[in-house]
């Protein structure tokens, strides 16, 4: 099959829904070739002259798809022949499919009108050369399914993977880790995420920062002790205080991280996996501490440096390998922060194409790399001192059987910590699923 994405055409016209489709079609046909959702979506909008409006709907296109995309393709299966080629054409009746086809709305209601998206899905095949023999094949799959929906959604959902959403060996995998509440989990995946801000204590009190945003004509209410989540997400430009760092962007339970590393002025703290810088800003903004903070991905590191500077803050950056000592000078930290690298599979509403790009396997193989970078930090503590383990999983291979191996091998104390936080969306707790350990050295230790 063709996997290569064509530039979005010249013969669309950059605000109409066809453009849009045809650019989000060609994200997801990355993404089916194994490239996360946000790197597609960028490779898209550096080749195409997609304006900001543009690019607000091929991203909210390209993520509507992702979140349907097994109940999509299951359609596609009983409605044609033969497999729609090349993998843009499926792409392409995917996002128009994931545009009519969802019968309870978990991410809004459909945005587009039925018939328009069925026209407009023709125009974006006809204006391609890699896809106009297909305009009749498109126009007829849609016609149809919008004429016996009902009946072609109650074939294909009989399939778990197509009404769950998630490949079989995660659904698998959730129902195994959580006999009682597995649906609720995975229901909680396809939801659209909110926008959710870490008010800056060194700037603005929550209060005040609410009374700003009502100022502003923006509906908002306190989720967490600096937690604020809007009604409906905005563009960061348009968030009142974003650029003057006021606020910041963050997850609800990503912000239960810094307060429990109990911070004090002049310790020493390490970020040890810390790209793109959230919990960093958040330990800046909490005490006046000397921070080290670390990715083993130096290209990551300019992403740290620019959240610092929009909140007036600055640590020292360096690029190193967490589960190594090369980086390090040999001076014990008081504070450690290991964010490690995960199967994310707490976070899937804000990235929807992690289940279809992760293989089974990843969360054994991340947690043995977690598992080093875990020893390895703690020989990095001086006595006394704090590591917190944090991951965005829900699987327990990588969150509390390994702090569990992780305090056994170490001898590590673990103090009072939330444990596996599962993601939920109620509407006074609305958070990802993460997971937290805190250990502490015995005060004998070396
Ligand atoms: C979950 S993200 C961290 C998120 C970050 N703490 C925040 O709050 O914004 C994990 C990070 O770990 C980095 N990483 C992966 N392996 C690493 C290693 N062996 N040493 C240091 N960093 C690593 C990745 O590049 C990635 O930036």
């Amino acid at each position: 099959m063709k996997t290569v994405s064509t530039p979005p055409n010249p013969k669309l016209i950059p605000d109409s829904l066809s453009f849009s489709l045809n650019g989000a079609a060609q994200a997801v046909t990355m993404v089916l070739g194994g490239t996360a959702l946000p790197q597609a979506l960028a490779h898209v909008f550096a080749r195409s002259e997609a304006l900001p409006q543009a690019r607000g709907a091929i991203q909210d296109i390209a993520y509507r798809t992702m979140r349907r995309i097994g109940r999509v393709e299951a359609l596609i299966d009983v409605l044609t022949t033969k497999a729609p080629e090349p993998v843009l054409l499926h792409a392409l009746l995917c996002c128009a499919l994931a545009l009519v086809s969802d019968p309870d709305e978990s991410d809004g209601p459909p945005p587009y009108n039925e018939f328009t998206v069925v026209d407009q899905a023709v125009t974006a095949a006809a204006g391609s050369p890699d896809m106009a023999h297909a305009k009749g094949m498109i126009n007829a799959v849609l016609r149809r399914f919008l004429r016996e929906r009902t009946a072609l959604l109650q074939q294909v959902l009989q399939d778990p993977v197509a009404l769950l959403n998630y490949p079989a060996w995660w659904i698998a995998a959730t129902k195994q880790a959580y006999p009682q509440n597995w649906q609720a989990i995975l229901t909680a995946g396809n939801t659209a995420p909110p926008l959710s801000l870490r008010v800056n204590q060194r700037k603005i009190t929550v209060e005040a920062y609410l009374a700003m945003l009502q100022a502003a004509g923006i509906g908002a209410r306190q989720i967490g002790p600096v937690a604020v989540r809007l009604d409906q997400p905005l563009p960061v430009q348009q968030i009142p205080g974003f650029s003057d760092g006021l606020v910041s962007v963050q997850d609800a339970a990503a912000q239960l991280a810094v307060p429990l590393l109990d911070l004090h002025d002049g310790q020493r703290v390490l970020d040890a996996c810390a790209a793109p810088g959230g919990k960093t800003g958040h330990i800046l903004e909490s005490a006046n501490v000397d921070l080290l903070a670390l990715d083993s991905d130096a290209k990551r590191l300019p992403r740290i440096e620019e959240n610092l500077e929009r909140l007036q803050l600055s640590a020292k950056l360096k690029s190193g390998d967490a589960g190594k000592a090369g980086w390090w000078d040999g001076r014990p930290f008081d504070r450690i922060i290991a964010d490690v690298p995960c199967t994310a599979s707490g976070i899937v509403r804000r990235h929807p194409d992690i289940r279809w790009l992760r293989r089974k396997a990843d969360a054994a193989q991340l947690a043995t790399v977690s598992a080093l970078i875990l020893d390895n930090l703690w020989r990095m503590l001086g006595p006394d001192g704090k590591l917190l383990y944090v991951t965005c999983s829900v699987w327990p291979q990588e969150s509390e059987a390994q702090a569990a191996a992780f305090a056994v091998r170490n001898g590590a104390v673990r103090l009072e910590a939330p444990g596996q936080l599962l993601p939920t969306t109620s509407k006074d707790e609305d958070h990802d699923g993460l997971f937290y350990a805190l250990f502490q050295k015995p005060s004998s230790a070396q």
